[in-house]
């Protein structure tokens, strides 16, 4: 009777256990994907400066080296402190003074109430993307409202400030995302760019091949073409997927680095309430291209200002 009940027991685990396994949604996900070779990244780069943007140093700067580099940031980097003499220009603009850069993008962060992660981030970016030998700069677009986050929007805010500004490539940026190796170009590719396929949190794995959240680069054109992204997300989720739903109305195909390339740490924090589901989201962000992007944003701007790391841009949605 009880070696029958201890058989019952082992049974039920074991159900249990191949449950789990065969439910968890990195049993979807994938170690390997198409990827634009190493040797091919060059030519798929979209090399463009931002408008207005004058570099008087004479030679043009190689980007081979940091493409090879197969070294690994460390994360505690970000307890640290920036160097001094870094040469980062308020409003958290950097560009090399040695040779003329061939990028220029402008790095896009949505942020409300997560202060020791931005400051961790700031510090790590700058140190990372100074070696990197691009023009940049970082916006951090806060909402300041008390109503649900609504991260998509924050993204829509800080392209039009990037556009004012000229630059032809954005990065949209999740805060708590740590890029961990030098080679993981921050400038655009011809084709819009998955850049996080490869996080600790989904076990550096791709959980679904449309996945197009995270950290993405987008040239200021497409981004233009596809309305920008949809301003009715509030809360967690989807808003990607609704991103990824108006690359395929334009016929964009996305495009990622190496899974080796595109390792990232994220930091830990709790998980967001989630928005409501946009039913059906495909067939939402399909009928909705041209009523409900970049045409359609409104917001008031509270205040813009100039830190030393960063511009920091304040809104009320
Ligand atoms: N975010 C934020 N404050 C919030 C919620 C989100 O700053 O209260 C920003 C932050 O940049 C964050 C991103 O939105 O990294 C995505 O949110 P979250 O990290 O919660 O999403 P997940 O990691 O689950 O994709
Ligand atoms: C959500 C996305 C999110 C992804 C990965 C999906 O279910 O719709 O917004 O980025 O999961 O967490
Ligand atoms: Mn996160």
């Amino acid at each position: 009777m009880r070696h029958a009940f201890k058989k019952k027991i082992i049974y039920c685990g074991l159900i249990v256990i191949a449950l789990i396994i065969f439910l968890h949604p990195n049993m979807n996900g994938r170690r390997t994907y198409d990827y634009i070779e190493k040797n091919n990244i060059m030519v798929n780069l979209h090399d463009r400066i931002a408008q207005n943007f004058t570099s008087t140093a004479i030679m043009d700067c190689d980007y081979r080296d940091i493409l090879f580099d197969v070294t690994t940031m460390s994360v505690s980097l970000m307890d640290g402190d920036l160097i001094e003499g870094h040469k980062i220009k308020d409003g958290g603009e950097f560009y090399p003074s040695e040779c003329k850069p061939k990028f220029s993008t402008a790095i896009i962060v949505p942020y409300r109430d997560r202060a020791e992660q931005l400051r961790g981030f700031l510090v790590y970016m700058h140190v990372f993307l100074r070696r990197q030998n691009i023009h940049y700069r970082i916006y951090v677009i806060e909402q300041v409202d008390t109503k649900p986050f609504n991260r998509a929007k924050l993204l829509n805010i800080g392209a039009a400030a990037a556009f004012k500004a000229g630059y032809p490539c954005l990065v949209l940026h999740d805060v708590d995302l740590l890029p961990l190796r030098p080679a993981n170009l921050y400038a655009c590719t011809k084709c819009p760019r998955h850049m996080s396929s490869s996080i600790n949190k989904f076990r550096f794995v791709l959980p679904y091949l449309n996945l197009f959240g995270g950290a993405i680069a987008i040239t200021s054109q497409q981004y233009k073409l596809i309305n920008g992204m949809s301003n009715e997300y509030y809360g967690w989720g989807g808003e990607d997927d609704d991103l990824y739903a108006r690359l395929e109305v334009e016929e964009l195909k996305l495009c990622r680095f190496e899974p080796e390339v595109s390792r990232y740490h994220m930091v830990a924090h709790q998980t967001q309430r989630k928005g409501e589901r946009k039913h059906k989201v495909f067939n939402y962000a399909k009928n909705k291209v041209n009523e409900d992007g970049l045409n359609t944003l409104k917001y008031t701007e509270v205040a813009t200002v100039l830190h030393p790391l960063f511009t920091h841009i304040m809104v009320d949605l």
